[in-house]
């Protein structure tokens, strides 16, 4: 498929496609983005335009052939201890703030997982604190989830190339979490996969079959959807969240105007938000009390 062989007529339908699929909305000129990321798919599938992919998909046993585009056209970019900050607040404040309040088998839910380096960044994290406070979160479970089949093969496999790895883990981490395999492959081991659940959701989909979270990361994910959408799955996220439940967002990420259901709670190394009405948060020394303020703009 080339730029020319695609009308706007077809863009505009492929656009309600994607967004109805799984979120994302397309820019109005991103039509370099769809051929780049489906010419080989249709290549594949023997369909020559846009046009008749959009038909097919009309098509209710095409479900493997609309998860293959939904997949085509996400990012999965990601990497270890992404942003750095959230697992310092995770490990100073929030950790502390659960065994505190003895939170029985704490749930964290990393909604976006992608290959693994998410939920593995955060299990590594409870390994560091349960190593500095023996006895503490000793029952804390992990729920990965994705929309895409294909990258939670690779994120339970645990196994990572030299590129992957050298992506925010340090040599220290590398040699303490992960086993080395053949080619310059490290998997992590056992420890840390195995307080690690994988399953495939869609975030635009009910999250009832998922349990209760005490803290959810969904992070670098509701930047590619509509503020309509945003709005829906925090009002959702903010019901699955237990009282005092935590909430990480990218770091170019924002609450205000989508939710008035969280609180941001400044914490010295970055901003975390807070489900309303939870209990007080508690820092440990030496870390500073931080700084509640409401987040949002009431708008809904
Ligand atoms: C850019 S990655 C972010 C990974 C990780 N959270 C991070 O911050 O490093 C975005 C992930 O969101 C997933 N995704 C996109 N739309 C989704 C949806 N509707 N439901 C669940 N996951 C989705 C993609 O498959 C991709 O793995």
């Amino acid at each position: 498929m080339t730029r020319a062989a695609l009308s706007n007529q077809d863009y505009e339908s492929f656009r309600t496609f994607l967004e109805s699929a799984c979120g994302i909305v397309l820019g109005e000129n991103k039509h370099y983005l769809v051929v780049s990321r489906l010419s080989r798919l249709m290549a594949d599938e023997g369909v020559e335009t846009l046009a008749d992919l959009v038909a097919h998909l009309k098509d209710d046993r095409k479900r493997q052939l609309r998860e293959r585009i939904v997949e085509a056209m996400t990012t999965n970019e990601t990497f270890w201890f992404r942003d750095t900050f959230p697992f310092d607040i995770l490990k100073e404040t929030i950790f502390p703030d659960l065994a505190d309040r003895r939170v029985r088998s704490p749930r964290i839910w990393s909604s976006a997982c992608s290959s693994g380096q998410e939920p593995y960044s955060i299990s590594m994290t409870i390994q560091e604190y349960q190593a500095s406070r023996p006895g503490s979160l000793t029952d804390v479970q992990i729920m990965a989830t994705d929309i895409s089949p294909t990258i939670l093969l690779d994120a339970k496999e645990a196994s990572y190339d030299a590129l992957a790895l050298a992506r925010g883990l340090s040599n220290e981490r590398k040699q303490k979490f992960f086993t080395p395999l053949r080619d310059g492959r490290w998997q992590a081991r056992p420890e840390i996969r195995n307080r690690v659940r994988f399953s495939q959701a869609n975030l635009l989909q009910s999250y009832s079959l998922l349990g209760r979270f005490d803290v959810i990361f969904c992070r670098n994910v509701l930047i590619y959807f509509s503020s309509e959408s945003k709005s829906d799955i925090l009002a959702r996220m903010a019901r699955v969240l237990n009282p005092g439940g935590y909430l990480f967002l990218g770091s170019s990420e924002s609450i205000t105007q989508y939710s008035d259901e969280f609180e941001m709670v400044r914490c010295p190394r970055g901003s975390v938000y807070r489900v309303k009405s939870g209990l007080v948060l508690k820092p440990t020394a030496p870390i500073p009390r931080p700084i509640v303020r409401p987040a949002g703009n009431g708008k809904r």
